[in-house]
């Protein structure tokens, strides 16, 4: 990442403020507004896996989705609702609203970025593009709208192996961004060409493998856990790497009664929901307490709470949190969205 982009992240992750904590009275209460409001609203909740466990059950209640980010895409699609409420981060709101140019999309906190997504910028981007015109253009879902718009492929980390591969045997070579570690999986497992973006993810850059391997000392049964946006160690010690639903289906899956898991904790009221009896616990990051910068929760993520989700809703017009993409840049980038969502219905 160059120093003016990680300037960047530092400045957002300054301004992003976690989402209030409330006593359980106040927590049931936004609970039955939120579920009331989205049935007159003729809206669906979706969220991802690392968002608040209340809205992850209130997704649940409201027949909603919880998900990764590709389901999260595909589902806001084919709902007939004629708003979709995006828990997550800005890119999975855009992505909803490319998507589905006529629903409106709004969110609890439009401010919810990634650093991944501002790692990228798009001038700069479309700048790498155009020094490698022979490769084919891969990008992740963490990216604007505008970085899409560039893209020949979107994929997510559910998907990323089998598509890398796919057009390695069709003899392309690969610009892959922005995630490194990702990229630098993808390209260790297909073998392909694979030239990367220097992003990562603030919150998965953090796992050591060290603590990891400490940690397992302590409980040898345990099976490690690791999404692919973790460093090359991490993942090498890996029992199983893949996308947080993956994760969440090795986690019921494998016979281990312990996991150690490398990737952000909101992961784990799902884990638990599927496998109460199985014990589940974080791996270690590279500080601990006031030291480290995300501590295994992205703090984006965490903007996501019952407050904002009701405000949003109880307000006529969203509280000021709507979507909106330009056109131009949300028909070109609807292209390479709309092959990734037929190539992962195609496996
Ligand atoms: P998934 O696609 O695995 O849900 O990951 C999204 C993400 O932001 C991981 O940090
Ligand atoms: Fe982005 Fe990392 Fe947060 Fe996922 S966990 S949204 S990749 S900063």
């Amino acid at each position: 990442m160059t120093a003016e982009a990680r300037e960047v992240v530092r400045t957002h992750l300054e301004m992003a403020r976690p989402a209030a904590e409330l006593d359980e009275a106040t927590r049931r209460m936004y609970r039955s507004r939120i579920a009331e409001l989205l049935r007159e609203r003729n809206a669906v909740l979706v969220a991802h896996y690392y968002t608040d466990p209340d809205i992850q059950a209130l997704a649940e209640e409201t027949g909603g989705c919880v998900s990764d980010s590709l389901e999260m895409a595909r589902f806001g699609k084919e709902h007939p609702a004629s708003t979709l409420v995006v828990a997550g981060v800005r890119f999975m709101g855009e992505t909803a609203k490319i998507l589905s140019p006529e629903k409106r999309v709004f969110m609890p906190e439009l401010e919810a970025t990634c650093s991944l997504d501002i790692g990228c910028p798009p001038e700069e981007f479309s700048r790498f593009c155009d020094a490698h015109p022979d490769r084919t253009v891969v990008v992740y879902a963490n990216t604007s709208a505008a970085v899409k718009a560039r893209a020949d492929w979107v994929v997510t980390s559910s998907i990323a192996v089998d598509l890398v591969d796919y057009l390695d045997q069709r003899g392309e070579r690969i610009l892959w961004a922005p995630d490194k570690h990702l990229g630098h999986y993808v390209a260790r497992e297909t073998g392909a060409d694979v030239l990367c973006w220097d992003g990562a993810c603030i919150v998965h850059e953090e796992f050591k493998a060290k603590g990891i391997l400490d940690l397992k000392e302590a409980w040898p049964d345990a099976a490690v856990l690791v999404h692919p946006e973790s460093p090359e160690p991490v993942v090498e010690i890996a029992d199983v790497v893949g996308s947080t639903s993956q994760l969440i289906r090795a986690a019921t899956e494998l016979p281990n009664e312990t996991f150690i898991v490398a990737t952000d904790r909101g992961i784990f009221y799902k884990m638990q929901q599927l496998a109460p009896e199985k014990t589940f616990m974080e791996a270690p990051t590279a500080g601990s307490g006031a030291t480290c910068r995300s501590c295994a929760h992205c703090p984006w993520m965490a903007m996501n709470g019952l407050e904002n989700l009701y405000r949003v809703l109880a307000d006529e017009n969203g509280a000021g949190q709507e979507i909106f993409v330009d056109e131009e840049l949300a028909r070109q980038a609807m292209i390479p969205l709309n092959r990734m969502l037929e190539f992962s219905a195609s496996r």
